[in-house]
Order: structure tokens, then sequence, then C-alpha cells
């Protein structure tokens, strides 16, 4: 028997999955590791962290599954997009903390940068200057952090999203490079060149030495520090896009973790939205090119955490079911889970949430069943322009992520959608992805093998009930909780 083990150096937490040669899940370690807030609307990871959770985990499963790193043919990884890490070449330290996607810090220099050069930007990169993307995460470390300036004049300086630092610490040769996915998250890689683009490294003053090579989705990197070879890199989302086999043109999946993902595939060329959603690389296999566009919603599974930990009003996340259910409607309350600004379509930074539409008869139900109604709405609005813009009609929706084990929502998620929403049997699957990249590198698997093995757990049929009035007053209350912290 082969095995595969796939990382999955997420927002909160760092995974390692062991895969077996039948895609059968074997054995999944998991380690979190620490939030840093220095401020409100800053978001840091010690890049230590990182390594040391990811270690743990790797070393944790092959422990917990019993099998020698001689039987693993190889090693998939899929990370947090977007978070920067800066370190020194030489001496392997980071310089500072990693700056997080959710990192709110260029906000001002986003809203310049997009009244100025948006539409260029765009067409380059698919992206919207937004504080969400690297770029102005390196720009600000060049400018504030002491330690990176001299790593810049000594010229071993190194920046990279997740995966590069990943793959600089477990490679023996310590191999910089990042992949198409990733790279096409910076905002500083032109997806249609299919290079970083000198215009933008000039426009936030990095050189291109300090950045990866850019290498394909699948490829072999050499023997990783536990000998098997890492083979297969993807960011997280385009790595649950390939893990849930959405390999044909219109295939559409939502991943509900932190945040919600949504992507669909595009094929081979990439197509421009001109209402706010992004443009991105699925992967790069030889040859092949797949594009995505993308919706992301910063806040999902986050606001389910917020219930609990801010708010206080559940003791688990799976109480949301309940208490949702225990109700009959939202009770007239509407709530726009604008905590860390708005993303797709809006790029909204300055929004915050509301809850709108409180009344003496009020209950926790109505409240957390106006969270599941946004995290729902919102999905739908993102689905709904990506019909529109790619004029692709969407057959079902194809669904993972930890939020989706609410059977509640997911009901209510296919009713809003008017769709049948596939809820996939293998959990991990970004992990997936990553492993069936790796094992597509290896020969272990081929294209044909991976098409015919998705296996669909649940598929929730839609009622007939859009909800389309509760879906139109959330909008006024989705309007009211925008351009809010001027
Ligand atoms: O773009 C951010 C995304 O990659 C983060 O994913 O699963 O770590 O919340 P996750």
């Amino acid at each position: 028997m082969s095995y595969i083990l796939a990382i999955d150096q997420g927002t909160s937490s760092s995974k390692a999955v062991l895969f077996d040669e039948e895609f059968y899940q074997v054995a999944v370690s998991q380690e979190e590791f620490r939030q840093i807030y220095p401020n409100p609307g800053r978001v840091e990871h010690d890049p230590r962290d990182i390594i040391l959770s990811t270690m743990s985990s790797v070393e944790n499963v092959v422990s917990d599954a019993r099998v020698s790193y001689r039987e693993i043919e190889a090693i998939g990884i899929t990370n947090q997009r977007e978070t920067v890490v800066a370190w020194d070449a030489i001496t392997g330290q980071p310089l500072c903390n990693a700056i997080v996607w959710q990192d709110r810090r260029t906000t001002e220099r986003c809203k310049e940068l997009r009244e100025k050069f948006g539409e260029k930007i765009h067409l380059k990169t698919g992206l919207m200057p937004d504080p969400y993307f690297s770029a102005t995460k390196m720009e600000w470390m060049l400018q504030n952090v002491p330690a990176v300036q001299e790593a810049a004049k000594r010229r071993t300086l190194r920046f990279g999203t997740i995966d590069s630092w990943l793959v600089w610490n477990l490679t023996r040769e310590k191999r910089f490079v990042c992949d198409y996915s990733n790279a096409s998250r910076t905002m500083l890689f032109n997806i249609q060149e299919l290079k970083w683009d000198r215009e933008l490294l000039d426009m936030f003053g990095i050189d291109e030495e300090f950045l990866p090579k850019v290498v394909d989705s699948c490829n072999a990197l050499g023997a990783s520090i536990y000998g098997p070879e890492i083979a297969g890199i993807a960011g997280d989302q385009q790595a649950s896009l390939f893990g849930q086999t959405a390999f044909s043109r219109g295939d559409a999946k939502c991943t509900y973790g932190t945040g919600s993902f949504i992507l669909m595939n595009t094929g081979s060329e990439p197509k421009y939205s001109r209402h706010g959603l992004l443009t991105t690389i699925g992967w790069k296999l030889g040859k092949d090119i797949i594009y995505a566009i993308e919706g992301s919603i910063f806040a999902s599974g986050a606001l389910i955490t917020w219930l609990k930990e801010g708010l206080e009003i559940i003791a688990s996340p799976s109480e949301t079911e309940s208490l949702a259910r225990e109700v009959q409607d939202n009770g007239g309350v509407y709530f726009s889970g604008a905590l860390t600004g708005l993303g797709a379509p809006y790029w909204d930074a300055s929004a915050r949430g509301t809850l709108i539409g409180l009344t003496r008869g009020t209950k926790k139900g109505h409240i957390v069943r106006a969270v599941l109604e946004y995290i729902t709405f919102r999905t739908r609005e993102i689905l709904e322009l990506m019909e529109e813009e790619t004029g692709i009609k969407l057959k079902k929706l194809l669904v993972d992520g930890g939020v989706t084990r609410n059977n509640f929502l997911m009901e209510m998620q296919a009713n809003v959608l008017g769709i049948p929403v596939d809820r996939s049997l293998i959990k991990e699957t970004t992990a997936l992805g990553a492993a069936m990249l790796s094992g597509l590198c290896t020969g272990l698997w081929d294209m044909e093998v991976l098409k015919n093995r998705r296996i669909s757990e649940v598929e929730f049929e839609p009622s007939g009930n859009r909800m389309e009035e509760e879906f139109s007053k959330w909008k006024e209350a989705l309007r009211r909780s925008m351009n809010w912290e001027r």
C-alpha cells in the first residue's frame, strides 16, 4: 500500500492528513497555533509557530497511522493564501511576524491604489487592490520593519507566501519556490503572461530576487526532511476545487471555513469580472492551466466562533443548528457579518457588522438564524453574480468545510440557491486536493482515476422556497453596514 501525506497549513491550525492509494483517509492530526492581534485590524502569525505546528502534526499523523516515512510516496502542500513571511536567506530566520491575509493595516494605501491603478491591477493580476492580498503587506514590511530593510540591503531578503515558507523549511535543499495558484494571490503576478509583473514590482518597491521561483502545482521539488518528495502545491481554495474534482468549466465549490470561498472553474482562459469577483489561477499542470473566478466572504465560520467566544450565546458550534430550528423564522432580525469588512463583490474594508430588527420578542434563536441566513445569502449573491458574469448556469454547488456539518444551514443554502448542494464524503477536501496533485505528479494516479473518485455524502435538494422576501430585506441590512469606519 502506498500513502500520500498532505499538509494543510490553515489560518488557525496546521493539519497533516494521510491518504492511502484508494483515497481512504487513514489518519488526521491537527494543531492550533497562536493568533496575534497587535491592535484592532492587525492579524499576525509567528512563522516559527507555523513550522512547529506543521512538523508536530506530520510526526503525530505518521505515528498514529503506524506507517514509516518510507511507505509515503509523496507529500502535498496546501496553505492559507496571501499571508506573507519575510525571512533571511542566510540564517533562515523570520525577520518579523507574518502578516495574515485578514490584516487590514494597508487599507488607506489600497484605497489610493484602487483610485489610481485599480483597473490596471485588475487586468494584470485578476485582483482588486485590497489589504487582503500580499503586495501591500510586503511593501509595508519594507517601509516599516528595520530588519526587513537591512536584509533587503544585504540582498538576503526572502518574501514568500506560506507554501514558500513551508517548502523552504521542509526540503533538504531549501528550495525557494511557490506555485502558480499561490503566486496569483500576491497582486504581483501577471496571470496572463505568467510571470512576476515588472511594473507592479516597481510600484511596490519589491526586487524580483526577493521572490520565489514560480512552479507548476504538480512538481517534483526534491526530498523533504522526512525523506519523501514534496510533489504538489496549491493554495487551499484552489486545492479544494481540485479535491472536489471540479475539473470542468462551470464546476463550482464553496468551502465554509473561517471565511467562505466560492470558486468556479472557468477553463483555460481568464474570465474577468466587472463587478468585484476575482480572477485567479486554479492550477497549472504542464501546458494545462485552469483559471477560476472567485468570491470571498471574509467571515462565515468565524461568525460561529464569535457567537461562542465573543457573544458567548452558544456553548458549541453544533448548537447553532438546534437553536435555529427552535424558532419558526428569523423573527424580523437581519444580520450583516462584516466584522472585518466586506469582501467580494463590495471590497469595503470599512464595513462593520449590523444586527437590525431587534424587538422585545427577539430570542437567541432569531439571532443565530440571522447569522446563518447571512452566510447563505452572501453565498447566493456571489453565485448569482458568477452566473451573470460567466454566462454559465450552475447546476449544483459542491461544498466542504467545518460549517457544512450544520444540516440546517445546508438545507437553507439549497433553498436559497434553488439548486442542489452536494456535501462530499471526504471532509478534508483541501488536503485531498493537495494529495491528488502530488499523487498525480508521482504517477500514482492519473486524471481519469481522479475524475471518478468523488463520493457524495448527501445532496441537499432545494424546497422551492428561495426566501425572496428575507433576501431583499437582508440586502438592506447589508447596505447599512457599509462605509462605516470612515
Ligand atoms: O484566502 C485566505 C484563505 O486561503 C484562508 O483559508 O481555510 O485558512 O481560512 P483558511
